[in-house]
């Protein structure tokens, strides 16, 4: 038996192996309503044998959208489309999960493929989709060229965290099973956690602990909201690969402090934070981001769950198997094939395992094997 195929349990969630879907933006969504494409693009990922199927980035609030095609959660209706989505995820036999989101700063952007910038009277024009104004945990931009966010008050930051518990809570009852807090990649909660986009000497900013306090409330408030048989997940940027910005040390801190809010995963992601262009010291390469994984894992002693160019079965279990790292989660190369899961089996330890496949695919796929071999043509 291989770790990759073994279960998992965090609270009272079971996850059939240890292979995740990570969240990915569709840009599809209209009003922050989830559609049919939803449903097939995560539908595929179940039906492929993952254990644990992230729904994309879902703002909690309106203005917390980073793209107009963003998925939303801050109202009933938005939970009633999501909930069919859900349904279908756990009869595959996959945990249903949900990524909760506030752009911050990075609010009010344009799609990948319009560019990546921020959304002007252009968009407007051309696809009805007007800018709207952005705010973040103190006035410094994303980048340059990016709009300056409003520095956030006080009823702004309350309202924020408040959003984040009824936006659990209408993901527990659309059916969700885990969610994950994006709190990674430049979005609003690792600005308020990074020095590079905080500069607040309220309660808010100043020292990491006090960093760190818009994180913590929005793990007490989706607490508060979320059954305490679910599990809850942050992801991170582990470093910001920027001197003067958080580092791996600091992020086991948060790790540490998240823990003590009944947090019981950390899913280890990177960077996001410092403007478009890559920073100097981020060198990509096959899994280059599983040593974070590793270090939070047994420093923080948190289960962990490792991300980042990841595609290689064998690679994968080695990562799992020497315990740097509780779960895998894959985006680009499930995209590339939605059935990794079931391809890694076969390649890992199972063989020919149409047995495990959707019995609608499984069934032809066994007959159709036994007669190559009977043929003598595979
Ligand atoms: C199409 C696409 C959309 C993405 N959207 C999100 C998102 O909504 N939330 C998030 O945390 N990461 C998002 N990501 C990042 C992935 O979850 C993942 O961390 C990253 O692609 C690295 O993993 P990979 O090398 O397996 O693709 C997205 C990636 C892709 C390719």
């Amino acid at each position: 038996m291989t770790t990759m195929f073994s279960r998992l349990t965090l609270r009272g969630v079971t996850f059939k192996n240890r292979i995740a879907v990570s969240p990915m933006s569709q840009y599809r969504a209209k009003g922050g309503f989830a559609n049919d494409w939803h449903m097939v693009h995560l539908g595929r990922f179940a039906m492929g044998g993952a254990a644990l199927v992230y729904a994309e980035a879902t703002a909690v609030e309106r203005s917390g959208r980073r793209t107009h095609g963003d998925l939303g959660l801050w109202n009933d209706a938005q939970a009633d489309r999501l909930r069919p989505i859900a349904a279908f995820l756990e009869q595959e036999g996959a945990v249903p999960g949900i990524q909760l989101s506030h752009a911050g700063r990075k609010a009010s952007e344009r799609r990948p493929w319009h560019g990546e910038t921020p959304v002007d009277a252009e968009d407007e024009t051309e696809r009805d989709e007007a800018p709207w104004p952005v705010f973040g945990p103190s006035a410094l931009p994303y980048a340059a060229g990016w709009p300056t966010p409003a520095e956030m008050s006080e009823a702004d930051i309350n309202r924020v965290i408040q959003a984040f518990g009824s936006a659990a809570q209408r993901a527990a009852e659309a059916g969700f099973k885990i969610i994950e807090v994006y709190a990674a990649h430049g979005f609003l909660v690792h600005q308020f956690l990074s020095p590079l986009s905080n500069v607040r000497t309220d309660q808010w900013g100043g020292s990491s602990e006090s960093r760190a306090r818009f994180a913590v409330e929005v793990a007490r408030s989706i607490r508060a909201h979320w059954p305490e048989r679910y599990p809850l997940s942050f992801r991170l940027s582990a470093t910001d690969w920027i001197d003067g910005g958080l580092e791996i040390q600091d992020t086991v801190e948060i790790a540490r402090m998240l823990r003590a809010e009944g947090v019981d995963l950390i899913d280890c992601s990177s960077g996001g934070v410092g403007g478009k262009d890559r920073p100097r010291r981020m060198k990509i390469s096959e899994g280059f981001q599983t040593e974070f994984a590793a270090e939070i894992r047994r420093d923080a002693e948190i289960a962990t769950m490792a991300v980042g160019f990841l595609w290689d079965a064998a690679f994968c279990e080695n990562l799992l198997a020497s315990g740097k790292a509780d779960m895998v989660a894959l985006a680009r190369e499930l995209l590339d094939d939605p059935n990794w899961p079931l391809r890694a089996a076969q390649h890992l330890e199972m063989g020919s395992n149409h047995e495990f496949w959707p019995i609608e695919a499984g069934w032809w796929l066994m007959k159709r094997d036994r007669l190559l071999s009977k043929l003598g043509l595979r």
